[in-house]
């Protein structure tokens, strides 16, 4: 089991015996965190009726990078009429194609795996594709025809803008393959009714399962956790902007998001999660971070559950080290590199499953072994780590960050996305292209001196150059920095 995440180790909200620094599970961030995944009202409704119009609230990143937005919607017997938009940036205002799917879904059972989810089965009626200029066209119809030999003619164009079948149940064909799509993220569902404490306005959410972060494992990978959710088009706030155009459009209008001034990266301050935070592994958790630009050093609270309301804690880690700022992604638009390290760590164990767990391992390879008590906290630096949970000490990851400001204007702190075979990005080609679930900023740097490298958007010229002749499936798009 690979538990570990450097930028996320885990917040110990049980443990109301830690020491109350000025930054820590104590102060106002540790309550604000509290709040956060513990006061809102959220009811997970099983089965999840999932009837009705779902939409992204935001362009979202997956694995690749791939710049999307989806329109999914559901009929009361489950049959489905889905739209995905794909993007050349980062924004999702440059619309590349669309992939258009009919089908049906039926709910299974309870997923054992991901507790609190359920598992489902799906099939396609229908797949077609809609380019959104004549350069796609002609690089989406050489892959179809490429997987699918003499699927298209040779006096047989594809244009922009004209959706093109690509599967079909009916006609028994299917050269979906060569789009490398699939619907595996209706595999798992869940869907959160959430309850402002404020006004009273109850929104929905609906969480598909998660895209594996390798391409090449895509068409096979069963999800175990989720993507960031899509909001009830019926139930989103009305100043959901976003939600709006996207639920207005279909393959032949795609989305065009509206562009927002970039925020310039600065760590400094706290962050804590938003939600009990859903991984691959059934693992549960809320995560609580510090930065300290001025001497690169950082520390994180993460506090693991054993369910998805993240209220039976079953242990907790408070880690630290040192980091890294490096260059502006060139692969992932909107991203920037750090390199984390992982210097120290204590962990506490909080049930008594976890408890005998860590005492197994006697005097070797986790702390004082066989002296493990529940609510203990043992520092395990001096073991490297904690072989029973997977952590192993010193530890180096290479990151990607972004962020970005939400409806209510507060900063939201993203982080990149561990790869889905349960390791970690231990050197720079395993750099994260996509991101998990944001933080968001509880507290802002106490000092606004620290010196932090800000990049005036204004200097840059930002320039995209797009390439068709990949190995992969994807056109991929990589932005040139130009500064003046
Ligand atoms: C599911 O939700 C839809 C739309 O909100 C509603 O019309 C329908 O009655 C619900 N179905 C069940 C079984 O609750
Ligand atoms: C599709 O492939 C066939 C050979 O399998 C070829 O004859 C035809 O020209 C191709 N069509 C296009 C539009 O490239
Ligand atoms: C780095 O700075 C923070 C905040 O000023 C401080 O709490 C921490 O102890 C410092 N760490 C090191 C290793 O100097
Ligand atoms: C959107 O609505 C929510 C709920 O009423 C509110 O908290 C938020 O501040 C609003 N955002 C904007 C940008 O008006
Ligand atoms: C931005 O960079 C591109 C490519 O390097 C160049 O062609 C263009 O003239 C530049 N634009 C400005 C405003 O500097």
């Amino acid at each position: 089991m690979c538990v570990f995440d450097p930028g996320l180790p885990v917040a110990v909200l049980v443990v109301l015996t830690a020491t109350v620094g000025a930054a820590g599970p104590g102060g106002t961030c540790g309550r604000m965190l509290k709040t956060l995944v513990h006061g809102a009202s959220v009811v997970a409704p099983m089965p999840p009726n999932i009837t009705g119009q779902w939409v992204s609230s935001r362009c979202e990143v997956r694995p690749g990078p791939q710049f999307t937005a989806r329109s999914y919607t559901f009929t009361e017997n489950l049959d489905f009429h889905n739209y995905q938009f794909f993007y050349a940036d980062q924004h999702c205002a440059s619309p590349l194609y669309t992939v258009t799917s009919r089908g049906a879904i039926i709910l299974r059972q309870v997923s054992w795996l991901t507790r609190g989810g359920t598992e489902a089965d799906y099939w396609l009626e229908d797949v077609s594709v809609t380019s959104h200029s004549q350069e796609v066209a002609s690089y989406l119809s050489a892959r179809v025809n490429a997987t699918c030999p003499g699927f298209i003619a040779s006096d047989h164009q594809w244009h922009n803008d004209v959706p093109y079948e690509v599967l079909s149940r009916q006609a028994d064909r299917d050269c979906a393959v060569g789009l490398d799509f699939v619907l595996h993220e209706l595999q798992l569902l869940r869907v959160e009714q959430r309850q402002d404490s404020r006004d009273g306005h109850v929104t929905e959410e609906l969480f598909l399962g998660d895209i594996h972060t390798d391409r090449t494992q895509r068409l096979l990978y069963r999800p175990t956790s989720y993507q960031p959710p899509l909001v009830n088009v019926q139930l989103s706030y009305s100043n959901c902007s976003v939600c709006k155009v996207v639920q207005d459009a279909d393959d032949r209008r795609p989305p065009v998001l509206p562009t927002r001034g970039e925020s310039s990266l600065h760590l400094d301050g706290e962050w804590v999660s938003m939600r009990c935070e859903v991984r691959p592994e059934a693992l549960f958790l809320t995560r609580h971070l510090s930065f300290y630009p001025a001497n690169r050093t950082w520390e994180g609270w993460y506090a693991h559950y054993s369910d998805p309301s993240c209220r039976h804690a079953t242990f907790s880690i408070h880690a630290s080290g040192s980091f890294t700022r490096g260059a502006r992604s060139a692969l992932v638009e909107g991203g920037t590199e750090y390199i984390f390290q992982v210097t120290h760590m204590r962990v506490t164990p909080e049930d008594s499953d976890t408890t005998s767990l860590l005492n197994v391992f006697h005097g070797q390879g986790c702390g004082d072994g066989g002296t493990w008590q529940i609510g203990l906290e043992q520092d395990v630096t001096s073991t490297n780590g904690c072989v029973a949970l997977g952590i192993a000490l010193p530890h180096i990851e290479y990151e990607l960050f972004k962020m970005e400001r939400d409806m209510q204007d507060r900063l939201l702190l993203y982080i990149g996305q561990r790869p889905s075979d349960g390791t970690s990005p231990k050197n720079p080609a395993q750099r994260p292209t996509s991101y998990q679930t944001p933080l968001l900023q509880c507290l802002p740097s106490v000092d606004r001196h620290t010196p932090d490298i800000r990049t005036n958007m204004n200097d840059v010229n930002i320039s995209r150059r797009c390439t068709f002749n990949s190995a992969l499936v994807f056109l991929s798009c990589v932005v040139l920095y130009g500064f003046r």
